[in-house]
């Protein structure tokens, strides 16, 4: 019984640290254009952070996805809805255009050195939006609806070059090999973290 409240104890501990790390700052965050999400977490990774609705009616989710990024470098986000780890997965991705302008759009990661050109999702995407602010990029966009779960494993990234209108590859270690988890957007829960290799 003594390792069980342990192990109770623990878990306890683990939760409490989860909450804080959590709720403490995303939930405060104050989007442009009146734009208000119920669910939020500040990721552990890359200075990121998701907030978004979940609209059980359409199974759609608006979010956001925001992180510390200079206005040269690049953010995405991508899910997999069926497995671990980048190649497969469906991302979302926002860099400034040699023309000045921030843009963002879908673009399936296919191997480790994907090409990141547009590319069509599994899932719609009928909104998808950049913008820059306070030294941070943020993608909004609307998905959905996806398959039957609302757990996704989803994984994000930041890089600091942009070439010819590409996003260049990432570091490969550190957090940028760690940010990864497993996301209930039904619950708001973050769930597991793992190695995102
Ligand atoms: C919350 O915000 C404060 C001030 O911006 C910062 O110092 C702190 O590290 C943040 N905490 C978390 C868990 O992100
Ligand atoms: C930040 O959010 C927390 C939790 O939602 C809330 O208790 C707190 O009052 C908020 N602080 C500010 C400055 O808005
Ligand atoms: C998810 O990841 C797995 C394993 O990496 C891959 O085989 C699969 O194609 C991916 N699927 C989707 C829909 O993201
Ligand atoms: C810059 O290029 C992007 C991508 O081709 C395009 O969507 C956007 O409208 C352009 N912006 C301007 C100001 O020309
Ligand atoms: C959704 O669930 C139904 C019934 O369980 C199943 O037949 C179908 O393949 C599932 N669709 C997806 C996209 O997973």
């Amino acid at each position: 019984m003594a390792v069980s409240s342990r192990a109770l104890s623990v878990v306890y501990i683990l939760s409490s640290l989860f909450a804080l790390s959590t709720c403490q700052n995303c939930s405060n965050f104050t989007f442009s254009k009146n734009r208000v999400f119920n669910s939020c977490i500040d990721l552990p990774y890359l200075d990121a952070h998701l907030h978004w609705n979940y609209i059980s009616s359409t199974g759609r989710i608006e979010l956001a996805y925001r992180a510390s990024q200079t206005p040269t470098g690049w953010i995405a986000w991508a899910i997999n809805l069926t497995g671990y780890g980048m190649p497969g997965s469906q991302a979302l991705v926002a860099f400034q255009n040699s023309n000045g302008s921030l843009i963002a759009y879908p673009t399936q990661i296919r191997s480790y050195s994907p090409s990141l050109r547009p590319h069509a999702l599994s899932f719609p995407v009928p909104y998808i939006a950049a913008e820059y602010a306070n030294n941070e990029m943020i993608i909004f966009a609307v998905i959905g609806p996806l398959a039957n779960d609302t757990t996704v494993n989803h994984l994000w990234q930041t890089g600091s070059s942009v070439s010819n209108d590409i996003p260049q590859i990432h570091q490969t270690t550190g957090p940028h090999v760690q940010s990864m988890g497993t996301l209930d957007f039904l619950s708001g829960k973050g769930l597991k973290l793992g190695e995102n290799v």
